[in-house]
């Protein structure tokens, strides 16, 4: 491909420290850009009619190929783009020279990838619903459950169980956003770029993103090849969807507990161990949370990788492609695997065992007129008194109440109860049970 100017071939030492064969991935996107530039190359009258359909037609063949299963690649391929272009020449013979007219691999690759990750984008976009759904279907099941909700891991609230589950419903339809924002600066052609600078050829690069059915065609052809950061992007929005599981993921392994007792996880879905019996285990969960610490290291080796490159292209952005295949794949893999640990999920959680309900006692007196420093005091104070004689707030009792403050009235004592704070609560967005069903039904319609 390159070898004009060489008196001899690449080593193998070259070979094997430079070829990097994970773009194989990049196989059917490649297709689709060269298929693009050879109908572009015909129309500007850079091919004659002929040569553009043996080429297409040649093309069309590798297509095949490669949804069949039945594209070898050969030891000789330094890349996917060379591949395709030796397969192509054993097709067409040697008109298949004419493939690379007004292009560059530089154009070629950024193309690639473009195209590789508005597909993959579709696809997390279509796993992250279906994880949404299944988190939907979960809460809608937890009915009025109630559990402690919690902050700095201590019992804090009274929440419904739905509006925990439903708290990763509201960040996953965030992380689908992103995803659905990126394309739109993902959706742009570099095609025509050619290595760096453009071509002497009358190249159409507006034509060339109108077939590839892109938005539109770079600005600056410097910027088309040199450019990653739609790749950094990417493996942001798949990084941050992946820490949002990995929360998940730590309260399914705490939730899972002995000490917790609030979900029976699928046998078919957890592990055994092979030294103690009695042991199941959530790996499903344990490994999202692992892999979402390798993803944050991709995803920081990604902007690494360019933040020391000189304009435009050059050899290190070949590496951006073994980490990015890794986020994107460990995302795909925990979507599937947690919407099916959670679609099989059995809650049975116990109701809250601290004074859950403090901040309903304080509140009432707060509607009272009392300022709301003031009664956190007198809760506080009525906590201490109850807890020095080894009692617990739904103990209180009618002279407890008006010892602590004469404002409290008898009926403040049924505010002690959780299932009660929950169904008091009525801030928006809040957790009550009202908010809850609004929660569902506005989610089910954003997830269509
Ligand atoms: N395999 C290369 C990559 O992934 C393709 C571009 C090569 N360009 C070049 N000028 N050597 O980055």
């Amino acid at each position: 491909m390159w070898g004009g100017r060489f008196s001899e071939g690449p080593d193998r030492i070259l070979w094997d420290f430079t070829v990097d064969h994970s773009d194989r991935r990049l196989l059917a996107d490649d297709l689709t850009g060269s298929l693009a530039h050879v109908a572009m190359l015909g129309e500007a009258g850079l091919l004659s009619g002929e040569d553009a359909g043996t080429l297409a037609g040649g093309l069309q063949e590798i297509v095949t190929e490669a949804k069949q299963g039945t594209f070898r690649f050969l030891d000789g391929d330094e890349d996917v783009h060379s591949a395709v272009e030796r397969r192509l020449g054993e097709l067409v013979g040697e008109v298949a020279g004419k493939l690379h007219t007004g292009r560059s691999r530089n154009d070629q690759v950024a193309l690639d990838l473009r195209l590789y990750l508005l597909r993959s984008g579709r696809a997390r976009i279509a796993a992250l619903r279906q994880f949404c759904l299944a988190m939907v279907e979960a809460a809608e099941d937890a009915g009025e459950t109630v559990v402690a909700g919690y902050t700095h891991l201590q019992q804090a609230q009274a929440v419904p169980l739905a509006h925990h589950l439903l708290a990763y419903v509201a960040a996953a339809l965030r992380d689908i956003k992103r995803f659905e924002d990126l394309a739109g600066r993902m959706d742009v052609s570099p095609l025509g770029a050619g290595a760096l600078g453009g071509s002497s050829l009358p190249l159409d690069p507006d034509r060339s993103a109108e077939l590839l059915g892109m938005s539109g065609r770079f600005e600056n052809s410097m910027d088309a090849v040199a450019a990653r950061d739609h790749v950094s992007e990417y493996a942001f929005a798949c990084t941050q969807a992946m820490v949002h599981l990995s929360r998940l993921a730590t309260e399914c392994v705490l939730w899972t507990t002995t000490e917790f007792g609030w979900v029976t996880f699928s046998d078919a879905l957890t592990t055994g161990s092979s030294a103690m019996p009695h042991k199941k285990n959530p790996d499903i969960a344990e490994l999202t949370r692992g892999r979402a610490a390798t993803a944050i290291g991709h995803l920081t080796g990604l902007m690494a990788l360019q933040k020391g490159l000189p304009m435009t292209y050059n050899r290190d952005l070949q590496e951006d492609k073994a980490s990015l295949f890794a986020v994107d794949d460990a995302l795909a893999g925990a979507l599937e695997a947690m919407t099916a640990l959670i679609g099989n999920a059995e809650f049975h959680p116990p109701p809250p065992d601290s004074p859950v309900t403090a901040l309903d006692l304080a509140e009432a007196l707060v509607e009272r007129g009392v300022p709301f420093r003031e009664a956190h005091r007198a809760v506080g104070a009525l906590l201490a008194a109850l807890a020095d004689q080894g009692r617990t707030l739904p103990e209180a009792t009618v002279g407890d109440l008006a010892g602590i403050d004469p404002r409290f009235q008898p009926a403040d004592l049924s505010l002690t109860d959780p299932a009660g704070s929950v169904g008091r609560r009525r801030s928006t967005g809040g957790a009550g049970f009202g908010s809850v069903r609004e929660q569902i039904r506005m989610f089910r319609e954003r997830l269509g």
